[in-house]
This record gives structure tokens, sequence and C-alpha cells, in this order.
């Protein structure tokens, strides 16, 4: 480094001539400049007297044209839409948990849609012919045992892993690529989300975008800065590019770092690009059930789900993919809205009623304000066991401990689009956990034991500005709620 300094300042003082010599150059350039100028004013003002004045507007009017097609160009590609098949997946994986992992994938993994991706093995793997198109390609990372790995706690495939990018460059055919998006075996991506948030960056410029993990704990010993690996995280084209020439060095100088995010990082710092932050990418780093997160999920597109071999499954009394096969049916109708929360109100039963659409409604006895019950509950338990609530990096709310304060959970069962109204009807059912007795004299919640929501799809939603849905209760007969959820009204709000 120091070197390389002291070099350039070298070069730069070769190139300085001394001020006398400087002086006399300098009025030789201007007496030249000044022919230069005085001879072409002469034979511009000559050939403009002598040709004929269409020439001069014909020429006017190729520039015209020439100047369009360009800026023509531009836009198409500028504004032109990003879509699925200009990502490209990069998901790190290994031969020991591949026949687990790739259940998580098929998931998500969608051959139809034009998706183009490639799984990062380090050994052979058994592939079945039922498989054939069901999967991302299967490729073996190359050999890093020539790279220093020196972290105790970590493990050297790290750095396979973070040359994923890398390597799926030096592969070829990219075209058309505009972003290179990063995952783990155990993510699950809503694909349709994920294009709708990187169509709003310019692929043409150095972006790197993701999300922290929950983990306040995790931020401080990795960073603030790092878009964390499973939650996944994008890469643009012309940054993946400058990345791939700088990498393998890159790597070198950080031997002692953890894992393959971390060492992203590093190299992110290196080339001066700050993550940009991008709620949604879900790492969690967290343990028990994700209830309380994805009941209360921020106001901003659900991008990826991660650990999911860590937490309970996200739907009771079934496996984990069962679950994530039952949340395919919102994703479907209505991807956009998935997990959007709205708040409102049974003003006569004075209930307090959360949806999570796609996902839960929840019943509390009495009124809670939104502020409240935007906050994620804790029903799950911190990365680092013997932490507690201090340690996330955003607000939570504890478990209710008055017996008639704990929520009513519904939760999602089914979902169709309606023919004749192009609305969406899903239905809630209640879990079937037996309620504390309650004293407060109200109405009972536990009457209800279905809820059945509709709400028009809304593929546009975050082309406006974020907003929570509104919320409606529709019928509250004693068995079954009817809810409707929507764009919110004029003048409508969530009124205690
Ligand atoms: C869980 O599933 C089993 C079998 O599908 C069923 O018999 C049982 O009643 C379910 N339990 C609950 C609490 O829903
Ligand atoms: C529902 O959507 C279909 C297809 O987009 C359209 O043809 C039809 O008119 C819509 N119906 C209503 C009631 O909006």
């Amino acid at each position: 480094m120091k070197e390389k300094f002291m070099r350039s300042q070298s070069n730069a003082a070769a190139i300085v001539t001394p001020p006398s010599q400087n002086k006399a150059l300098l009025s030789k350039l201007l007496l030249w400049l000044l022919l230069f100028f005085s001879t072409t004013y002469v034979i511009y003002t000559l050939k403009l007297l002598s040709t004929p004045h269409t020439a001069t507007v014909s020429c006017a009017k190729h520039i015209l044209i020439s100047t369009t097609t360009t800026t023509k160009t531009e836009e198409i590609n500028r504004a032109g839409q990003t879509k699925l098949e200009h990502i490209v997946f990069g998901i790190g994986s290994s031969a020991k948990l591949w026949g687990k992992r790739k259940e998580y994938i098929k998931l998500w993994w969608d051959p139809q849609k034009k998706m183009r991706g490639i799984v990062w093995l380090d050994k052979k793997v058994k592939t079945h012919k039922n498989e054939k198109g069901k999967l991302p390609l299967l490729k073996i990372s190359s050999d890093t045992s020539h790279f220093a790995y020196k972290n105790k706690q970590g493990h050297r495939s790290a750095i396979r892993i973070s040359r994923i990018v890398s390597e799926t460059l030096r592969l070829g055919e990219m075209e058309n690529v505009r972003w290179f998006v990063m995952g783990d075996d155990d993510t699950v991506f809503v694909t349709d989300n994920l294009v709708r948030v990187l169509n709003k960056y310019d692929h043409n410029q150095y972006y790197y975008i993701g999300s922290l993990s929950e983990s306040h704990l995790q931020n401080i010993y990795f960073s603030y800065g790092m878009g964390y690996g499973g939650g996944g995280f994008a890469i643009s084209y012309p940054l993946a590019k400058a990345l791939e020439k700088m990498q393998d060095g890159c790597i070198q100088r950080y031997p002692s770092l953890y894992g393959s995010d971390d060492r992203m990082q590093a190299c992110m710092a290196e080339l001066g690009v700050p993550l940009t932050k991008q709620l949604g990418f879900h790492q969690y780093d967290v343990y028990g059930n994700l209830y309380g997160l994805l009941a209360a999920h921020p106001v901003t597109p659900f991008l990826s789900l991660h650990h999911l071999d860590v937490v309970e499954p996200i739907f009771p009394n079934v496996t984990r993919i069962q679950a994530l096969q039952r949340l395919q049916i919102p994703m479907q109708l209505d991807s956009a809205s998935l997990m959007q929360q709205s708040i409102c109100y049974d003003k006569t039963k004075k209930w307090s009623i959360s949806v999570s659409w796609g996902f839960t409604v929840q019943i509390f006895r009495g009124i809670m304000s939104p502020r409240e019950i935007e906050m994620p509950s804790r029903t799950f338990l911190n990365w680092y066991r013997r932490a507690d609530y201090t340690a996330y990096a955003f607000n939570t709310r504890p478990v209710m401990r008055n017996p008639c304060q704990k929520p009513f959970v519904f939760y999602f069962s089914k979902a169709e689009m309606e023919s004749d109204t192009n609305y969406t009807v899903s239905e809630y059912i209640r879990h079937g956990v037996p309620h504390p007795a309650c004293r407060w004299k109200m109405a009972d919640p536990d009457e209800v034991d279905r809820i059945e929501v509709y709400k028009k799809p809304d593929p546009h939603l975050w082309d406006r500005s974020p907003r929570r849905n509104c919320c409606r209760v529709a019928n509250s007969k004693t068995k079954s709620l009817v809810i409707d959820v929507g764009i919110c009204g004029e003048g409508e709000i969530s009124e205690v």
C-alpha cells in the first residue's frame, strides 16, 4: 500500500515542468489557439454562404433523429422493467445437507417463470430423474484450499460461498443480467416481491442491497453495514463485475473473518459501496416461533425467510415443508400483500383485530392501539439464548401475562379468487388451544371459530408510498367473522 502511494507521487513530480519554461510554452500555445480559431471561423463562414439552406436543415434534422433514437434506446434500457429473467440466483449449499435443503428450494424455484440460477456445492450429489427441471443448475465450486482461513468458530466453506458471484460471472452467459441475488439453501424467496423491490433501483449503478440481523449482538459482532447472507442480498451487475476483479485478492486480506457474508462486506467496504438497507429480507436469527414477527410484519414487501430448519413450522401441527407449501397459496393470489398487516376494531364487541394477510388473524379483547399491535410480540427467542429483548435491533412487546389479553389466534387455511368479483377470499381457522378463564364482562372471542377475509389483489401496492391497508369488520355473526381488507378510504384511519 505504502509503496504504491510513493510511486504515484514520484510519477506526478516528473510531469511538472519548471515555471520559466512553463510561461513560454503557455504564450506559444495561446498563439496557436488564436490562429486555429480565426481560420476555422473564416472557413466556416465561407462554407455557410456557399451552401444552400436546405443542406443545413437536413443536417439539423439528421442530428435530431439520431439523438431521439439514442434517448429512446436509453429509455428502454433504463425504464425497461426488471423481470425475474434479469436476476441470477446464487445459492450456497453443501453435499451433506443437500438432501434436506433442496426441498426448500423446490418451494420457490419455478423454471416456468424463466428463473436463472445456480446452486453451488462442495461435492457431487445424487440427482434424481423426477427432479429434472425443478431445481436450479448444480455446480461444484472451484478449489479454495489455497486461501487462508483463520477463524476458530467458523468453517472454511465460507470462502467458497463468498466467491459464488465471481464464479458465476466467470461462467459467461451473462446476457441481460441485471442483478445477482445470493441466498442460502435454507432460504425461501418470494420472487415476485424481489422483482418489485429491485425495480426501484438502477441496475446500471453499483448497488449492494440487503438487510441486517434481528439480533443486535449479531450486528455488533458482524456489522450493522452487512447484508446477511441467509436473508439474501442483491448485487447489481456492474458491481458484481467490479467485485469479480478484486474478490480473490480481497478474500486473502481477511483470513480471520467468520462467514461468507462478512467477507463480502469487507470487499464492498474496499470498493466503497455501502449496504442499501431493504427491510423484508429476513435473516431470522431467532429460535422458537416466528409468529410474532410474521403477524406484525413491517410495511414492506415480504422478500425472504431464512433459518427454516431452526424455527418451528410457521403453521401448527404440520411439517415445515407443508407449512411453507400452504403459504404458496396466498403468495400466488396476491404476493405483494403477503404478510401485510392491517388493524381494525369491532366497536360493538370492543375487540381489537389484527390481520396479517395470508398468514394469521388475531382478536384481542379490549382496545389495543395500532402502535402496540404493529410491534412484534415475543413468541421467539434470541439467537444468543441468554440475551433478552434488549438485544433485538427493533422494538418488541411481551407476550401478555393477563389471561384476558391472550390473543385468539386464527391461522390461514385456504384461499381462492372469486371469479365474479375478482376479490380473494381467504379463510383463517381458530387454533384449537384452550384459553384461560377471563372475568372481563365483555363479548368473548371464544365463540368465533372461523374468519373470512375479502381483499382485492393489489399488484401495485409497492408502487405507492408505504402505507398499511385498512380493515373493516363487515359481519360478526357468532361463529364466523367477515373482514374486508383494502386501501384506506379518504380520512379512514385505524381509530382506537
Ligand atoms: C394435528 O394433526 C393430527 C393429524 O393430522 C390431528 O389428528 C390432530 O387433531 C391435530 N391437532 C391439532 C391440535 O390440530
Ligand atoms: C375480473 O377480471 C377479469 C380478467 O381480468 C375481467 O375480465 C373481469 O371483467 C373482471 N370482473 C370484475 C367483476 O371486475
